[in-house]
């Protein structure tokens, strides 16, 4: 029996606030597709993120810069198909916010119509304080992102640990008091130390979803391909693997190629 406590029928962002409140921890994985999704969200997960990440695990792209707002939504609208209990966040992609309020906006409607996603994340702080402003003032949950903000790679140069030294610290923390005085639901804090994270965490009523960023946040979040060891080349140090996918599937394509060629598959019993 898993820990989860299951008493939410389905998780909605305002279960997620009422988790904070209680004590009781958030899990959120990515999903990017519809089988995927089922599994996650029959585990009892609580909130399933479609994320820009998709960029990088499902197509391959050095960055989650190239990912588009179409095909986000035909990530996103595979994942909702499947789901009974998670709550569905989707990633805004690079390029769909930025400009201005009215096109964060716009896009924002897109994800909510077009997948029946439940609440769009942003990257960023205050540089797009007016564009959340603007998407919850349409009734659009909001999940912020700080710390690590992959979209911004090429200004930060590397993916290493965020706010390490004190200016940086200080806008992170005083960012997120923005994103929960605006009415965000929920922040994810990526990659950032520890003791900074439990400190945010400690100051707002919202909750902090982790990702290498420690315990003492309310809850934490991986990606899902890199949970299961499918992607084997990434080994940060926050990432603990559950299981070695792609060992295990490596071995059973090789068992079936080794088979086919053989002759051995089909035999009597798997032929009409
Ligand atoms: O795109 C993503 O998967 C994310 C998580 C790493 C938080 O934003």
């Amino acid at each position: 029996m898993s820990v989860a406590k299951k008493q939410y029928k389905r998780v909605t962002v305002k279960s997620l606030v009422d988790m904070k409140a209680n004590g009781e921890k958030i899990s959120m994985l990515t999903a990017y597709d519809y089988t995927m999704a089922q599994i996650v969200d029959g585990a009892g997960i609580d909130v399933i993120l479609v994320g820009d990440s998709a960029s990088n695990v499902m197509a391959g792209h050095e960055t989650t810069l190239p990912i588009t707002l179409d095909q986000m939504i035909y990530h996103a609208s595979s994942v909702v198909r499947a789901i009974n209990r998670s709550l569905v966040v989707v990633d805004l992609p690079f390029g769909s916010y930025q400009s201005d309020p009215k096109e964060a906006l716009r896009s924002s409607i897109r994800i909510m119509k077009e997948s029946g996603g439940h609440a769009v994340k942003l990257e960023g702080g205050k540089e797009i304080k007016e564009s959340i402003k603007r998407i919850l003032k349409a009734g659009i949950p909001v999940m912020g992102h700080l710390g690590l903000t992959p979209q911004s790679i090429y200004k930060f140069g590397t993916y290493t640990v965020r706010a390490r030294e004190e200016e940086e610290a200080i806008k992170l923390k005083e960012d997120a008091k923005m994103l929960e005085r605006i009415g965000c639901f929920a922040v994810v804090l990526e990659k950032v130390p520890a003791t900074l994270a439990k400190e945010v965490a400690e100051s707002i009523s919202i909750p902090v979803i982790g990702i290498g960023a420690g315990n003492g946040v309310d809850g934490q979040v991986l990606v899902v391909h890199d949970m299961i060891g499918m992607t084997h080349e990434f080994n940060p140090r926050f990432l603990r693997r559950y299981l070695d996918l792609h060992k295990e599937m490596t071995g059973a394509f090789q068992r079936y190629n080794d088979d086919v060629k053989s002759g051995d598959f089909p035999n009597e019993d798997e032929q009409y």
